[in-house]
């Protein structure tokens, strides 16, 4: 197949969402609807990629810093999607092959369809090829006027279009493919002597069609495919096609969703067999979780690693942070960054952890935080302790070793060690180290004032 390079259409504000935020940037599957074209792109072999932006162009920009395989064009006043293809001349200077074109509002086309566009178009020989669908109600939407065949002499938009013309089910998805040296001269020569006054790309067909050069449909039947997203209800729309599409994968794969309307997965999560996903699970970012997992309902998981055989019970929010296998996670724990948790470990309610390595089988199952701690394998950490990390200025660690005992309501005042198998008594406040197989206990002593109460009364 030919070089292909992509345009994708970004620079309309979206008015009908409504909203403060740019329409490409809203999110859907998890993601900024912008991303979903431009990783089409990418799947299908673009080489280069040129996003056209305008409204709120630096936050779009900002997006896809990161990413060195896309460029931009600045598309200063929003004159028509034709005007938005010129805009994006520079940016794919030199280049010589198909240009895609598609559009930033457009996040449920699939690759394998974009792909037999493309063979479509180059074994043909054409010079554009439209993606068009059979619309049941194609108001809006440019209408494809055929001639023989799959070719086509014009796209008439709705506002352009006679009663005749309106009565045409086949429309214009706005995805095309475009032989570059044809494109930019094209673009070129629009005129906006149309209802809207815009330089219409579509109108690129007519130009073709002219001078004899071939111009196909490639029809596609699924039509979900190439819904665009003008509005809100659109959006739940599309983001719920996604996850479908997301979500049965992985049930295909072995993964029980209680139900997956509400299980939102975002595409690339690895999730293996038999693991049971309950109502209302997010799970997000380069998260991984093992076989034979329980994550029971409104447990939220970002950028985690989750061993074979782990429990995560309601509530409960783990982000950038490791599990071990057979660990039990929650109610309502948090797991904050750089969480690392060996096997067996048990974290129960109420417990709150930040850049910890915690071993095999260690408990904390209450109402504790632990965070900036090293802590070793088979320790049992009491309700209420607290490692002090924070002097206000600095963090400071916490290290205890295997098999320790710490009773409730315990502090650790950082930096403190504790050698292995020592008990620490309930209500201690550890301001020094303590040694291996020692008992620390630091508590005013307690006094009973016998009788007093009644005294008082
Ligand atoms: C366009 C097509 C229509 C097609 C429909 C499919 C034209 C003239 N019409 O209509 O045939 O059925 O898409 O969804 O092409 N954009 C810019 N700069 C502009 C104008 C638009 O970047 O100056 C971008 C928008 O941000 C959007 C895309 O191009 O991502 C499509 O523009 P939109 O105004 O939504 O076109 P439609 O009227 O829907
Ligand atoms: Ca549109």
């Amino acid at each position: 197949m030919s070089e292909i390079a992509a345009i994708i259409l970004a620079a309309g504000k979206g008015t009908r969402m409504k909203s403060d935020l740019v329409k490409v940037m809203h999110s859907v599957g998890e993601r900024p609807m912008i991303s979903w074209p431009v990783q089409a792109a990418k799947a299908v072999g673009a080489t280069r990629i040129a996003v056209v932006i305008g409204h709120q162009a630096e936050r779009v920009r900002e997006f896809f810093s990161a990413d060195d395989s896309i460029s931009f064009a600045l598309q200063s006043e929003q004159r028509g999607t034709g005007d938005a293809v010129a805009a994006a001349r520079e940016a794919l200077e030199g280049f010589q092959g198909n240009v895609l074109i598609l559009c930033g509002d457009v996040p449920l086309l699939r690759q394998e369809t974009l792909m037999s566009m493309l063979a479509a178009h180059d074994s043909k020989g054409a010079t554009i090829t439209v993606l068009t669908t059979h619309l049941k109600n194609p108001f809006g939407y440019g209408r494809i006027v055929r001639r023989e065949g799959n070719r086509i002499s014009r796209i008439v938009e709705e506002k352009d279009a006679t009663p005749e013309e309106r009565e045409l089910a086949e429309v214009n998805s706005g995805i095309f493919c475009v032989n570059s040296g044809f494109l930019f001269e094209a673009v070129s020569g629009l005129k906006n002597d149309n209802a809207q006054e815009e330089y219409y790309l579509t109108d690129i067909v007519k130009t073709a069609a002219e001078k004899r050069l071939l111009c196909f449909a490639f029809l596609t039947e699924e039509s979900n495919e190439v819904m665009g997203v003008n509005d809100r209800v659109q959006l739940a729309t599309a983001g719920a096609i996604l996850r479908a599409r997301i979500n049965n994968e992985l049930m295909i794969g072995g993964v029980t969703m209680i139900d997956p309307a509400t299980a939102y997965i975002e595409a690339g999560v690895e999730i293996g067999p038999d693991t049971v996903l309950c109502p209302n699970v997010h799970i997000s970012g380069r998260s991984r979780l093992g076989k034979g997992c329980t994550v029971e309902p409104g447990v939220v998981i970002r950028d985690c690693r989750i061993g074979d055989g782990v429990t995560i019970k309601s509530g409960s929010v783990l982000s950038e942070s490791e599990v071990g296998a057979d660990a039990t996670i929650g109610p309502m724990a948090h797991l904050r960054p750089g969480s690392n948790l060996g096997a067996h470990v048990k974290i129960g309610n109420f417990v709150e952890t930040k850049k910890i390595v915690m071993g095999y089988g260690s408990k904390a199952s209450h109402l504790t935080y632990l965070g900036d701690a090293e802590i070793g394998s088979d320790v049992n950490i009491g309700c209420g302790t607290i490692t002090c990390n924070y002097d206000g200025v600095r963090k400071h660690k916490t290290t205890i070793g295997d098999k320790v005992f710490v009773g409730s309501d315990v502090q650790f005042v950082a930096p403190v060690t504790i050698g292995s198998n020592s008990l620490i008594a309930a209500g201690t406040t550890v301001t020094m180290d303590v040694p291996p197989d020692s008992l620390a206990i630091a508590r005013s002593p307690q006094i009973n004032k016998e009788g007093w109460v009644l005294k008082k009364k």
